[in-house]
Formats: structure tokens, C-alpha cells, sequence
């Protein structure tokens, strides 16, 4: 299956890794931890603004909350996170999911992502590692984890060789930090789980989602 049409959700456009940053500043980072939050998170993302969502593959359930949230949620682009494998890659195309993002880049990740039609935001966080996803074609990378691997100093740092390259940086960031972050002519948008507090989940607290999604789209 291909990124251009999921037999559940009808037909959609095929994508490009930069469309990614065309829908908003942020993009969430999702966990879910329960199948019948899938549905109204995504939801109050969108009622928000927020379109494109990255849920993780890190729980029993997100591959059924990738596709539960394509099925029922046509405007939202639904993609998989956390992708570390081969078998990774095809399961979440299996499951609907328009686009991947990767923790870090492996030639494995990159071929098993072209072959299926999966655009990918591969994660990196040196130069070498920029050096070898753009090797493989990959421009828009995810810079993970941000805080914690040079931030907005590195980022700097890293447009000088690699001009020709932008970035979707990721972890450790917040609502205050961001626009630090989205000033950066080398940064398109920035990841973050801010938007999707656990507690605000566990309660059902959809509005306050929607508030932390219109909070994000309105930053830069
Ligand atoms: C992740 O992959 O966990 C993301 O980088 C989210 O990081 P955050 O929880 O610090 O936003």
C-alpha cells in the first residue's frame, strides 16, 4: 500500500516530506495508551488547527489509533511515529498512516519507506548523521532529541554546511521554546507531546487539546 489512498479513508493526495510543514507550526507527538481516545484526540487536535499528527508506535494500540483516527478523521494527515524497523514501516502503511518519522536514520528505514511510498522525516543528531540521510535524498529531517543534542546553537551550527537542508526539530520542546526554534531560517515547523498531555487524555479533556492545538498554530 502506498502513502496515495487508504481503502479506508477514500482518496487523498500523495504527499511530499516538506507538505508536512505547509498544514502549521507544530506537530504533535502522540501517545496512545487507549483505543477509544484516538477518535476525539485527533478531533480536538483539528478543531485546533492542528492537521498533521504524529502518533508513536510505542503502545499495543497505535496502530488501530493510526487507523481508527484516518477512518474517522479525513482532514487530519495521520502518520507513524518511532519507526525502527523494516517490518515498522509496512505495518504502518498497513494501517493507513500518510507519512513516517524515524528516531534516527538507517539505510533499512529509508529503502523499506521508498519502496512502500512512505515519505519520511528521518531523525538525526550530528552532522554525520545529516550526511548520511541526505546521502539517501532525505532534506527535511527531524533534529531528535533538540534540548538535549545542541538545540538552537546546533541548529545554527549545522546551517552552515548544510544549507540545503531544513528541519523538523523534536524533544524537550514547549510552547514557550518553540518560537525560538520556528525563527530559524533552517527550521519549517517543530514536533512536540505538549499538545497531548497524558493527564488531559486520561480525563477526556478534549477542549483543553483544542486550546493547546490553537495555542500552536498560532505561534511563529
Ligand atoms: C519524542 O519522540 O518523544 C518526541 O521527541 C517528543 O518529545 P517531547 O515529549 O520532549 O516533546
Amino acid at each position: 500500500m502506498t502513502n496515495t489512498r487508504s481503502s479506508t479513508t477514500g482518496t487523498t493526495a500523495p504527499l511530499v516530506p516538506a507538505d508536512l510543514a505547509r498544514h502549521g507550526p507544530v506537530i504533535p507527538v502522540i501517545v496512545v495508551d487507549q483505543l477509544d481516545h484516538a477518535v476525539p484526540l485527533a478531533r480536538a487536535l483539528v478543531a485546533g488547527g492542528v492537521k498533521v499528527l504524529e502518533v508513536t508506535l510505542r503502545t499495543p494500540v497505535a496502530l488501530a489509533a493510526i487507523e481508527a483516527m484516518a477512518r474517522a478523521v479525513p482532514e487530519a494527515i495521520v502518520g507513524a511515529g518511532t519507526l525502527r524497523t523494516a517490518a515498522d514501516v509496512r505495518a504502518a502503511c498497513d494501517a493507513g498512516a500518510r507519512f513516517g518519522v524515524s528516531p534516527g536514520y538507517t539505510r533499512e528505514i529509508g529503502a523499506a519507506c521508498r519502496a512502500a511510498g512512505l515519505p519520511l522525516l528521518p531523525g538525526v543528531a550530528t552532522a554525520g548523521e545529516v550526511m548520511a540521510a541526505s546521502a539517501d535524498g532525505h532534506d527535511f529531517l527531524k533534529f531528535f532529541p533538540a534540548s538535549a543534542a545542541g538545540g538552537v546553537p546546533m541548529l545554527k551550527a549545522l546551517a552552515g554546511p548544510f544549507a540545503d537542508v531544513a528541519f523538523c526539530p523534536t524533544g524537550g520542546i514547549s510552547v514557550e521554546t518553540a518560537p525560538q526554534y520556528l525563527a530559524l531560517p533552517n527550521v519549517r515547523v517543530v514536533g512536540g507531546s505538549w499538545l497531548t498531555p497524558a493527564d488531559a487524555l486520561r480525563a477526556g479533556d478534549w477542549s483543553r487539546i483544542t486550546q493547546l492545538a490553537r495555542a500552536a498554530s498560532a505561534l511563529r
